[in-house]
């Protein structure tokens, strides 16, 4: 089975370590560590599990557009949203058609460009840079959007794994000058921006289409829920390829329940952005060097991501090895709660004491 690289626990991997993974504390999924409101599992035991779920989502797709203070049509809600990469591929691509990428980024833009036949550029900002891209905004990218008729643009707004906002008045400028384009701006760890001042509040240009995720600030990973901010007509389209049903019944419910415990979200990214201060600040009291990132994971450089990755392993602790993304030298660490995050900076030491 070919399947692409991401976080998170590999149960067969365990198996072969001989570890379980209520032993393993995971870095290496952008995951809220508090978890989801207690009011999502309540809300659980009321689905009923015989009906089928609604499959336009209206109730939840009417209660993300008071929260976005958009109209109801310009919301689609998808299985997480991977399901909403994907749909935009597969609505938007033919073969031969171009798709550029700012990269090093999340791979599946990449994967599911491809699986539609599409010729894809990766601009990728550099580690000497500190993984920002430059103003003004990324040339080459700009350029090739500006004279190659790019069919799809896709950027990740703040960026996985290097933790960047982007300028956004740059971005929408740009898609206000290439309507040709459809701007794919993936916004799934917007919630859990360390400095939300970097969110643009102008409306976004017709081309523009917003992904964001109820997996990560919410903390519902496991039941897949994500929706698209977008133009009644691009959500049309992507809604013309999408499979029935793919948004459960579970998952409605919960991510009604989330969104109306505002209180939970605003306390367990506070006490997450102080976690991950202080992890950081730990780990250069140990002269580890972090890469400074907007969001509650981050990047650090230890030489050989991959042995990094198998030392800590071996000791319950998983990180992200970065060398899917091109990265082989670095890790990538999402906070957890200080207890924990005491544990892994330990790890980390007695491991670089070993090498
Ligand atoms: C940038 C980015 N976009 C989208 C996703 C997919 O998230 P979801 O769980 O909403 O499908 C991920 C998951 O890691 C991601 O890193």
């Amino acid at each position: 089975m070919l399947m692409d690289i991401h976080g998170g626990i590999d149960l067969a991997e365990l198996d072969r370590l001989g570890l379980r993974p209520d032993q393993i504390l995971d870095f290496s999924a952008n995951l809220n560590p508090f978890g989801p409101s207690p009011t999502v599992r309540l809300a659980l035991q009321r689905v009923p599990l015989d009906r089928y779920p609604d499959r336009t989502c209206r109730e939840l797709r009417r209660t993300l557009a008071r929260h976005n203070v958009v109209p109801e049509e310009c919301v689609l809600v998808g299985n997480g949203s991977a399901e909403l990469i994907w749909l935009s591929a597969v609505a938007y691509l033919r073969p031969g058609n171009h798709v550029a990428i700012l990269g090093p980024t999340f791979s599946e833009y990449e994967r599911a460009s491809r699986q539609m036949g599409a010729e894809v550029t990766i601009y990728r900002a550099t580690a000497e840079q500190g993984f920002c891209p430059r103003f003004p905004f990324e040339r080459s990218f700009t350029e090739a959007v500006l004279e190659r008729q790019v069919r799809v643009a896709f950027l990740a707004n703040p960026n996985n794994p290097t933790g960047q906002a982007l300028p956004l008045h740059e971005v929408f400028d740009l898609a206000d000058q290439a309507r040709h384009t459809l701007f794919v701006l993936d916004e799934a760890y917007r919630d859990c921006v360390i400095d939300p001042a970097t969110r643009e509040t102008r409306p976004s240009p017709p081309n523009v289409l917003r992904l964001r995720s109820l997996t990560k600030a919410h903390g519902l990973a496991g039941l897949r829920l994500g929706y698209a901010l977008g133009a009644p007509e691009v959500l049309a389209v992507l809604q013309g390829v999408q499979p029935p049903w793919s948004v459960n019944a579970l998952a409605q419910a919960a991510g009604l329940a989330a969104l109306g415990d505002e209180n939970h979200l605003r306390e367990s990214l506070r006490q997450s952005c102080e976690a991950k201060a202080d992890l950081i600040e730990q780990l250069r009291r140990h002269r580890l060097d972090p890469v400074p990132a907007a969001t509650l994971f981050f990047l650090l450089l230890v030489g050989d991501a991959a042995r990094t990755r198998s030392a800590l392993l071996r000791r319950g602790i998983l990180v992200r090895d970065c060398t899917s993304y091109g990265l082989p030298g670095h890790i990538r660490i999402q906070t957890r709660r200080p207890e924990e995050n005491v544990r892994l900076v330990s790890a980390l030491v007695e491991d670089r004491a070993c090498i």
